[in-house]
């Protein structure tokens, strides 16, 4: 008798775990991620068109990063495909390296304030979506001739 109570107390218990699992936290976490890149500006700088579109690009189109240099007083730097170097990283590395310093104009603080949980949904994301394109050149250092067209981050007197 005491041992039937215990066996029915426990599935009480547990029910709410197993039901957790079956909503499929996965899914979730993609469709989150999903919508801090959006919200996020990310598509801006590492979808290519995706501004001259007004961000009408595709969701299998995004983050497979942009040929055309940012070059200022840092130098010549490229908006990196994100799908193919976070398909390089575990999700532990992923958290490591998303809060690294980076070259302007990557606005890298917005990925250094994001919680770990936020993080974990855009790594989700971006390796949902798979791997495409190939890599962007790496940044080179100011006075450093590219062969790629470059966008001036230069004041101009009015
Ligand atoms: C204004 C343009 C711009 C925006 C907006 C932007 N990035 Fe970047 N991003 C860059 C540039 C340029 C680099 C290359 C920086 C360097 O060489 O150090 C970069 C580098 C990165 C890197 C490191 C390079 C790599 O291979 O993984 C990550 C990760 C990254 N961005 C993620 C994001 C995410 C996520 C967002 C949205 C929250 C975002 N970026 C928004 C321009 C941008």
């Amino acid at each position: 008798m005491k041992f039937n109570h215990m066996v029915v107390a426990s599935a009480v218990l547990l029910a709410p775990f197993c039901a957790t699992h079956a909503a499929s936290p996965v899914s979730d976490a993609v469709k989150r991620g999903e919508y801090l890149i959006r919200i996020a500006g990310c598509n801006d700088c590492h979808t290519p068109g995706y501004g001259e579109k007004l961000g009408a690009t595709p969701a299998s189109e995004w983050l497979t990063g942009s040929p055309v240099g940012y070059r200022g007083p840092w130098g010549t730097s490229y908006a990196a495909n994100l799908r193919l170097s976070m398909s390089k990283l575990t999700e532990e590395q992923w958290l490591q390296q998303a809060k690294l310093p980076r070259l302007p104009p990557m606005p890298f603080w917005a990925l250094k304030d994001m919680s770990d949980a936020d993080l974990k949904a855009i790594y989700q994301f971006v390796r949902s979506l798979g791997v495409v394109g190939s890599a962007m050149p790496t940044a080179v250092s100011p006075g450093t001739p590219v062969k790629t067209p470059v966008i001036d981050f230069v004041p101009h007197a009015p």
